[in-house]
């Protein structure tokens, strides 16, 4: 059997070295061998925004891009979307298996005792501007628990993990239905502990004067099956955000904070929300073939199509256009979706989207179905950390534990001036 190495020639030096090839990657700092001007001159890898580096080995998610495959701990999110519920799916990318019954009974009911929040944080809310992002707030708000909870520091105490863990599973549909509650002005709805986790935060985003508010039940297996289809996706950007920051041994909070606030980006997590405002400003189906032009002519990016990984459709957007279906049965027809499918229609078949293997990802289906339930343009990269937040601490625990993790520190290749003196005879400016 060939051996599992490369060969490499330097023809600078013309000395070869062998490289061994693990798991379909070689080891960058094997690199490091490759001299030519003596010590600390050994080869580096340059791969800006990590086009093809690993910066870890995981075993929680698995996308194949060229065949449209995302597994979580090897199940296919097909089969998880039509038959599991999101902390099923949490207690998944977490634990490594799906929950027995008992295990289900004490998980559930643990995150459904953590949604409370500290009376002050509902201070920290009322204190952002009445027009605050609920995104920003998010970010602001997750990174204050770390205060609520200084025992969070204790990375390495697995019952501390795990208390984590479920608070911040738990109190994420807390803060972000308080959020948009404070951008209207409405008073907080406060966790009910007798719906479903889906039902619980509409319950908090919607219930006014009743006395118990009764989720739609079409609408809450909607939103599990969207956070179940957000809730983990390998090193995406604010996946790598939150090994990166857990690898200086911060707090899961502040981690967290720091991956919502990476999500926010219009190029990540924060897709839907320019979605809908793209589909709201081509306003007609039959303005699509001149927007698409000038998405051709390179004026904007078409929101919500293309992605790194994967170069045929992304699966979760298959599923979301059937959830679409039941969601609008529900709340009625939607003209925005006839112009997402007019627009899916176009694109697939213009030769720019199939050169650059363009097609609808995550983000371009989902909010049409939020704004269909009826969650404001602002809420969907808030949603998008709900669901995502069980993902990112299962890969910010699995990075803690993993031994060849140390803390993240990329190198540079240096392109600025060579070294240069002041003049001898120098006194610093003196400021006004
Ligand atoms: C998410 O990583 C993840 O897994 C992310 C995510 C997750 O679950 O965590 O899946 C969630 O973030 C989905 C992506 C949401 N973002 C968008 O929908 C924004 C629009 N899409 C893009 O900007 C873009 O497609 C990215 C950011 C998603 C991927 O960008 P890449 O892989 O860095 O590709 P690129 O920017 O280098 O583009 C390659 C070419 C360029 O053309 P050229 O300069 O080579 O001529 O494709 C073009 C781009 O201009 N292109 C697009 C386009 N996306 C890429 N042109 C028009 N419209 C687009 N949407």
């Amino acid at each position: 059997m060939a051996e599992e190495t490369l060969t490499i020639t330097d023809n600078r030096t013309g000395l070869r070295y062998e490289v061994r090839i693990r798991d379909g990657a070689i080891a960058a700092t094997d690199l490091q061998k490759i001299v030519s001007d003596g010590p600390g001159s050994g080869l580096l890898s340059y791969d800006p925004a990590f086009l093809n580096t690993a910066s870890c080995r995981s075993a929680i998610t698995f996308i194949d891009g060229e065949r449209s495959i995302l597994r979580y701990r090897g199940y296919p999110v097909e089969e998880l979307a039509e038959r599991s519920t999101f902390l099923e799916v949490a207690y998944l990318l977490i634990h490594g298996e799906l929950p027995d019954p008992t295990q289900h009974r004490v998980w559930v009911d643990a995150i459904t005792h953590h949604t409370l929040l500290h009376e002050n944080i509902k201070k920290l809310i009322d204190g952002f501007h009445h027009d605050a992002h609920p995104m920003g707030i998010l970010v602001g708000t997750v990174g204050a628990l770390s205060t609520f909870y200084p025992d969070a520091k204790d990375i390495f105490n697995v019952e501390s993990r795990r208390l984590q863990i479920l608070r911040l599973i738990a109190k994420m549909p807390t803060l972000a239905a308080f959020a948009a509650r404070h951008a209207i002005g409405m008073p907080y709805a406060y966790p009910d502990n007798d719906l479903s986790y889906a039902g619980n935060f509409l319950n908090m985003m919607w219930k006014a004067t009743e006395l118990k508010y009764e989720p739609n039940p079409v609408l809450e297996r909607a939103l599990d099956v969207l956070l179940i289809l957000h809730a983990d996706h390998e090193q995406n950007l604010s996946t790598n955000v939150m090994r990166a920051v857990g690898s200086s041994h911060a707090d899961p909070f502040s981690a967290t904070a720091a991956a919502a606030a990476a999500l926010y980006g219009p190029l990540h997590g924060g897709a839907n929300e320019q979605v809908l405002r793209m589909l709201k400003e081509v306003g007609s189906v039959s303005r699509v073939p001149d927007y698409v032009k000038r998405v051709r002519a390179g004026e904007m990016r078409l929101m919500g199509f293309g992605h790194r990984i994967y170069k045929n459709y992304d699966p979760r957007a298959e599923i979301i256009k059937k959830v679409a279906d039941d969601v609008l049965a529900v709340t009625g027809r939607s003209p925005l979706l006839d112009i997402a499918l007019e627009l899916e229609r176009v694109a697939l078949a213009d030769d720019y989207f199939i050169k650059h293997r363009l097609y609808p990802n995550v983000d371009f289906y989902s909010g049409i179905i939020y704004s269909a339930i009826g969650f404001p343009v602002e809420m969907f990269p808030v949603l998008f950390a709900i669901g995502r937040a069980p993902g990112w601490l299962a890969q910010w625990q699995e990075g803690l534990l993993d031994p060849e993790q140390k803390i993240a520190r990329p190198r540079q290749v240096y392109t600025g001036p060579a070294e240069r003196h002041l003049p001898a005879v120098r006194q610093p400016a003196v400021a006004r």
